[in-house]
């Protein structure tokens, strides 16, 4: 409908057609229209107030077919549809022509999350970015962009070090990732009571990481061997947590793939000049306010900076793509800055693809185990803890439950659904308090609520089929003349609008507010819509219609969010 009406504006007032589509927005008051377009860019052309770019425009365009009239309210022009044809329309566009799932004609979008530091304990400190990573992920692709989603694991660096002193000081576990954490935790232990001055009979494990990683660099073979074991464990163990989680990647590129290349760098980097020494390392002076970013060890080991230089430069030349999307915590935004700047100064045009979406920390996470701010809460106890939780809260929330229900099946997918929806319903960048019982109450804004939704209109399906009516089509949309159906198709004809949106500001946050407006508008209509007993059978079978379009766009907003909904619970 918008495209429509952004033809006929731009053929009266020369407007490009694309300018036009843009301003257009909708009405915060929905009495004031369902779509408004602001005369301010008008106002230059015609050398006009707005207020009279508004009244002329009024009277002189041809209102496009759907289109029941228009209005001008000071700077704007209001439109108002013509209901019956835009119910109609929204309907069959979100049923049966699947226009949704736009050409996969759009650019690359690279998206980088989730990152877990391997042998450091795979806590909930990366929930975060995995879940919003993997959002946007699917965000993307259903509007049509090719997506590369990358874990960038941490999997090079002095932690193998640690891990590796563990396993000389302790004996080297077997292929069982806990232990091997538990090594690296003991060895940490020991170098902060060595740096304290305490312990210093026992060997060094700063020195003994120290020389380790000197050989993992130098590509020393058992050092080699040592440091690929471990990763394998480490992925291996990975591997379960994502796929409990349903989160996947196209590529599982580390930091240590790109120090093969780094070579090259620092040549380039030391012939241009960019390369400084200060402080005893080596680096790129910025600046202020950026200052110095180091990119060598004074023994020449490459660093985090180091190896994000050369994966930027591998990304662009590997997938071409129009964006570079960083999932990773607010206080890696200075980092990223440095990344943009260096990358910049090294006139790479990649730099300018670089986008950081940082996140806030959660605090307050805690199982029944472990309490808050142990920080180091796993995140396969974690989800166990949501699986048993989910299953407390739907037995206590849903006494009517379907027939041969499997519970456990239930409690996994709204535990995830929990968590899920409740990381994602705020502003990315702020903290917030996590609590379970919010996460999952049945009757708040939360996943569960949603999904519950979605399975209440199977049932409805479900129920109508047995009672001999079905979708169709071609059913008697005109019949659709309450101001629920109104409303409820209104908000099911911005559903593009919303994701279109995410797509340039990052918020997954705009989804979870989307959802939760249709599902209260589903309810609204569901009290008031009846479909099984409705004994005018046009009438029944237009709003069976209808729910299941809104159906459709919740259950489709939800997998978005990494939900899955389920048919019954
Ligand atoms: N491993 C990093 C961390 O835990 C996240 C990696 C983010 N990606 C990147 N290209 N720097 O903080």
């Amino acid at each position: 409908m918008k495209e429509l009406l952004a033809s006929s504006i731009s053929a009266v007032t020369g407007l490009e057609e694309a300018t036009v589509a843009k301003a257009l927005s909708i009405p915060k008051d929905l009495s004031h229209g369902d779509i408004a377009f602001p005369c301010f860019a008008l106002a230059k052309l015609w050398k006009l107030s707005p207020v009279e770019c508004s009244k002329k425009l009024a009277e002189d365009i041809a209102l496009p077919t759907g289109f029941s009239r228009s209005e001008s309210n000071g700077p704007y022009l209001n439109f108002f549809l013509e209901r019956s044809t835009a119910i109609k329309k929204t309907i069959q566009g979100c049923l049966y022509e699947d226009k949704r799932q736009a050409a996969p004609s759009r650019g690359t979008i690279v998206i980088d999350y989730s990152g877990p530091n391997i042998s450091k304990p795979f806590h909930v400190g990366h929930l975060r970015t995995t879940i919003i990573g993997f959002s946007l992920y699917k965000l993307f692709a259903r509007l049509g962009y090719k997506v590369v989603g990358v874990n960038h694991l941490g999997d090079w660096g002095t932690q193998f070090g640690f891990v590796y002193a563990g396993c000389l000081l302790w004996g080297k576990p077997a292929d069982d990732m806990n232990e091997l954490v538990g090594r690296y935790v003991e060895a940490n232990l020991l170098r902060k009571s060595q740096e304290a001055g305490e312990n210093l009979d026992k060997p060094l494990v700063n020195d003994i990481a120290r020389d380790y990683f000197l050989r993992l660099e130098a590509g020393d073979p058992e050092a080699v061997e040592f440091w690929k074991w471990n990763l394998e464990i480490s992925k291996q163990y990975y591997l379960k947590t994502y796929s409990r989680m349903g989160i996947t990647f196209d590529s599982w590129n580390g930091e240590s793939f790109y120090v093969q290349f780094f070579d090259s760098y620092a040549k380039e980097l030391k012939d241009s000049g960019l390369l400084v020494e200060s402080r005893g390392a080596y680096g790129v002076e910025l600046g202020e306010p950026l200052g110095f970013a180091r990119l060598l060890t004074d023994d020449g080991r490459t660093l985090y900076m180091t190896r994000d230089i050369i994966t930027a430069d591998y990304r662009e030349n590997t997938y071409h793509p129009e964006r570079i999307i960083y999932v990773v915590g607010a206080p890696q935004s200075l980092h990223f800055k440095q990344l943009r700047e260096i990358l910049h100064k090294m006139k790479r045009q990649v730099a300018e693809k670089i986008i950081h979406i940082p996140y806030g920390h959660v605090p307050g996470i805690s199982t029944r185990k472990l309490k808050t701010g142990s920080g180091d809460i796993s995140l396969d106890a974690l989800l166990e803890e949501a699986h048993e939780r989910a299953k407390e809260a739907y037995e206590s929330a849903v006494s009517k439950r379907p027939e041969g229900i499997d519970v456990e099946k239930v409690a996994e997918a709204v535990g995830l659904g929990a968590i899920y929806f409740n990381y994602l319903s705020r502003t990315n960048n702020k903290e917030f308090h996590f609590s379970w019982d919010e996460a999952l109450n049945f009757k708040g804004d939360t996943g569960p609520y949603l999904m519950y939704a979605v399975a209440r209109l199977y049932s409805m399906e479900e129920k109508a089929k047995d009672a001999g009516i079905l979708p169709s089509e071609h059913c008697d949309f005109s019949k659709l003349s309450e101001d629920e159906a109104w409303d409820l198709s209104s908000i099911v004809m911005r559903y593009t609008d919303v994701l279109e949106r995410t797509a340039t500001d990052y918020e997954p946050c705009n989804i979870c507010n989307y959802a939760l407006e249709l599902a209260k508008s589903i309810s609204r209509a569901y009290l008031q819509l009846r479909v099984v007993g409705e004994e005018d059978i046009e009438s029944a079978r237009a709003r069976l219609t209808l729910f299941i379009a809104a159906r459709e766009t919740l259950r489709s907003t939800l997998e978005i969010l990494g939900i899955t909904p389920l048919e019954r619970m």
